[in-house]
């Protein structure tokens, strides 16, 4: 099996142009960052390019703004945030990515940093579109990939840039992910759970039909568990839902018997008809139609605490509620709590995965303690499930 090329301490980088794509999608609130996890795991391997001379150019995604450029989805923040905490000069651009790039950034000098301005702003990258990532990577001398979270993603600055560049390595945080994750992987106990919850569905849905294959228990919770609400009849008023859903969550099921893979949803809920007041609970039979699940009830996390007692490894990703309103995060650090309890008291596995499961965990005062913390999400999921993920392979 062909290996990831790892950018190594050896190579010389000094005055050469590095494209480094990091994943610095963190949550946002009226322009502030939520949580700085992701960023602050950047700043050691940019810190020692700056140290080395490199000129840096660094590329991220924020969001999903589909093409369209959008002041929400600016990185300006994140700019803004670099710019203060690394002593060199930091720029942001905002133009066009095209022949002329390249020397518009002659100003550059060795161990100067430029932030580009959201790259899911143009369509090429979305659609993983050849011309747009060979103009991407005529910018720079050498790529490297430091964003395991993305490495799912058939993206222009994850996936075809690599075709036009011939220096292409994967960066230590994605080595330090990818070493942790096998290393559980081939040391994890029976039973195996898996929590899954969390609101992007369609990233996740299908990985959950592999799944079953490999573990003893699914837990769906977050917006997730909606899909298989509606599925088994319940009536869930204006909760957030993915369309067309009933056939994989029917497979999902056949799979499950097959295997002998326990499914558990929530039995009870915290419903509001907004976002920001407090919730109600609610048996998920009784839900008005103008209520939404915006997390899961006390019965419900009983279950789950029952089922990590019964556990020797727990892979955890994406919350179990709307965690931005802090009345709607009990589920998701109830969770938290056994999980981290269980790790210091009994010796269970666990490795917990998302930037919103970490930004709900981070805001807590509680301590926890986990086997392993990861950034990604669906990339974390999709690499259990045991797929190549396209970022990764172009590294190869
Ligand atoms: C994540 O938050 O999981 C990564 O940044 C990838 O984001 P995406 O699901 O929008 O591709």
């Amino acid at each position: 099996m062909n290996k990831i090329k790892y950018f190594s301490d050896s190579l010389e980088v000094q005055n050469r142009i590095i494209i480094l794509r990091l994943d610095l999608n963190v949550p946002l609130q009226e322009k502030k960052i939520q949580d700085y996890n992701r960023i602050l795991l950047t700043l050691p391997f940019l810190k020692d390019l700056v140290r080395k001379k490199a000129k840096i150019i660094i590329i991220s995604h924020l969001g999903r703004p589909k093409g369209k450029r959008s002041n929400e989805f600016s990185l300006t923040p994140i700019y803004k945030f670099l710019k203060e905490n690394l002593k060199t000069n930091v720029y942001f651009y905002m133009g066009d990515i095209n022949e002329e790039t390249k020397s518009k950034f002659s100003y550059l000098k060795e161990g100067e940093i430029i932030l580009l301005e959201n790259i899911r702003f143009f369509e090429g990258e979305n659609k993983n579109d050849d011309d747009f990532a060979k103009k991407l990577a005529s910018i720079g001398d050498m790529y490297i990939n430091d964003a395991f979270s993305c490495s799912h993603r058939k993206q222009a600055s994850i996936h075809k840039i690599t075709k036009y560049i011939n220096e292409c390595y994967a960066g230590p945080l994605l080595k330090k992910e990818i070493e942790a994750i096998n290393s559980i992987i081939k040391n994890k106990k029976k039973p195996v759970t898996c929590i899954i919850g969390g609101s992007k569905i369609s990233t996740k849905i299908n990985v959950i039909n592999n799944l079953v294959k490999n573990v003893n228990n699914i837990v769906i919770v977050g917006a997730m568990a909606n899909n298989f609400l509606i599925f088994k009849g319940f009536v869930i008023g204006k909760s957030l839902i993915e369309k067309g859903t009933k056939e994989t969550i029917s497979q999902i099921y056949v799979e499950a018997k097959k295997y002998n893979c326990n499914i558990l949803i929530p039995e009870d809920c915290s419903v509001s008809n907004d976002f920001k007041s407090t919730g109600k609970i609610k048996i998920t039979d009784s839900i008005d139609k103008d209520e939404m699940i915006l997390d899961i009830g006390p019965k419900t996390i009983k279950n789950i605490h029952s089922i990590i007692d019964q556990s020797k490894t727990v892979l955890w990703n994406g919350p179990a509620g709307y965690i931005e309103n802090k009345n709607f995060s009990h589920g998701t650090l109830a969770i938290a709590n056994k999980i981290s309890e269980s790790t210091n008291k009994k010796s269970l596995i666990s490795i917990i995965g998302g930037g919103d499961t970490i930004s709900a965990i981070n805001k807590s005062k509680d301590k926890f303690v986990f086997t392993h913390l990861s950034t990604a999400g669906g990339a974390f999921l999709e690499f259990l499930e045991g797929k190549d993920l396209p970022g990764l392979d172009v590294l190869k």
